[in-house]
């Protein structure tokens, strides 16, 4: 069986060159790999979380649309949708926002971002905070696990999510009892460049020091002329280490151009000459791909008759069929036939783990967690009294067994934080006083 690999693209504002070499280049290359299929999609509702501006959100979705293609993205050769078309996808959202904890959502990163910048400024914890973005994580899970992606590649920011996808498909397996659902894998290429921008910062739309990917050739000149360098004159050797406009060099050069490059620096290369062949070097690798995407531009009804025809494959092929599986799965079903389902379904139940609590040597009390074969699965901390110890064992045991422990844990572990920062605050200001 090939490996299905999904990349989901959140469509906002131009792509820039720090985008070009650290995604979307990369992404594409490894798209071409004979023993995988697959999946790239512009997440247009994730951007409805971010962007309520309906232009934006076209143009957006349109130009990021076209640089893919433009760059090389081959539209018969991977499936390549728009998530809007899948209307699945939302529908499976639900199914597994039924089964997600919720003091798993609490933890996400964008989400408690959030909320920490709004204690900061001692505003209420959800002020601003749409439940779109506290949900952002599984309606990313239902674009993975529509499809039964393996494996999802992407930036460290997003590790979080795709083990929130795993937790949401094991309780789903669990409580449904079958595999439906394959376990995604995450991704991460350690090797991904991060490109320097125009001020030697990483170049982020957040620090306004991007070059736009299919900028005009005159914008480009001029961009790449306005990296700043230090202030060695021509004929001075130049430090390679450090310098934003050597490492975009290499970015877009062979291993021996680099190299050669290296031996301008050290012989004293002027910082005009130096721009001028990056210039070269850069618009050499990009002026084919700017005018495709030129020529993309200017008929969209093409890139839509695309995105349009592969949504309705994929749906016909995977989505609908899952669907339909998955709605008889958890008992949205044809009312007629409710004579042929047992009356009562016997559920088999596994045996608890066995806590064991004992008293230590120092006086306190633990506990351990020990699984059906005797593992351990807990060990506790010493408590001042039993009952201290008990309460714990009381939350524990209520909830389920294997998987869905282990989310209860990241559940309680997110309740107890802010008693334990609490604590540490106290503590410290005792310490003060
Ligand atoms: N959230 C991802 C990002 O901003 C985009 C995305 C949406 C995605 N759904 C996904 C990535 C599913 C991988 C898998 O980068």
């Amino acid at each position: 069986m090939t490996t299905r690999v999904l990349t989901g693209i959140t469509p906002s504002g131009t792509p820039h060159l720090g985008n070009y070499v650290g995604a979307i280049r990369p992404a594409i290359a490894a798209s071409r790999a004979s023993d995988i299929e697959s999946f790239f999609f512009l997440a247009d509702l994730h951007s409805l979380i971010k962007s309520q501006e309906p232009e934006r959100t076209q143009r957006s979705t349109l130009e990021i649309a076209a640089s893919w293609l433009a760059c090389g993205l081959d539209p018969d050769k991977v499936w390549f949708y728009r998530q809007s078309d899948i209307p699945e996808t939302t529908e499976l959202m639900w199914f597994l926002t039924v089964v997600a904890s919720k003091g798993i959502l609490n933890r996400a990163h964008a989400y408690k971002a959030a909320v920490d910048k709004n204690r900061e400024e001692q505003l209420d914890d959800d002020a601003g905070v749409t439940a779109g973005l506290f949900m952002y994580p599984v309606l990313m899970a239902a674009d993975i696990l529509i499809f039964n992606a393996n494996r999802v590649p992407v930036g460290r920011d997003q590790i979080q999510h795709i083990e929130m996808a795993r937790d949401f498909a094991q309780r789903f397996n669990h409580v449904y009892g079958k595999e439906y659902f394959a376990l995604p894998e995450v991704i991460i290429d350690e090797q991904v460049a991060t490109l320097a921008g125009l001020d030697g910062r990483k170049m982020s739309k957040s620090y306004h020091n991007t070059i736009p990917l299919f900028a005009p050739r005159e914008e480009l000149k001029k961009l790449v002329f306005s990296i700043v360098t230090d202030s060695r004159a021509p004929g001075e050797p130049k430090d390679t280490e450090g310098s934003a406009l050597f490492q975009m060099y290499q970015a877009f050069a062979t291993p021996e151009q680099t190299a050669a490059f290296a031996q301008a620096f050290a012989a004293g290369i002027s910082w005009g000459d130096a721009k001028q062949q990056l210039f070269e070097r850069i618009d050499g690798e990009l002026s084919p791909l700017r005018e495709r995407y030129n020529a993309l531009m200017a008929e969209p009804e093409k890139i839509e008759a695309i995105l349009r025809q592969r949504g309705q494959q994929l749906r016909e092929q995977f989505a609908i069929p899952l669907l339909k599986e998955l709605r008889h799965a958890v008992g949205l079903r044809d009312l007629s036939t409710a004579g042929d389902a047992p009356k009562a379904a016997v559920v088999a139940k596994a045996a608890l783990p066995l806590f064991k609590q004992y008293r230590e040597k120092d006086g306190r009390f633990y506990f351990k967690l020990l699984d059906g074969e005797g593992q351990l699965l807990i060990q506790s901390e010493g408590f001042d009294s039993p009952r201290d110890a008990g309460q714990l064992i009381a939350v524990i045991k209520q909830a389920e067994q294997g998987d869905a422990l282990q989310s209860e844990l990241f559940r309680l572990e997110a309740e107890m934080a802010p008693v334990l920062d609490a604590l540490q605050a106290l503590r410290e200001a005792a310490a003060k006083d």
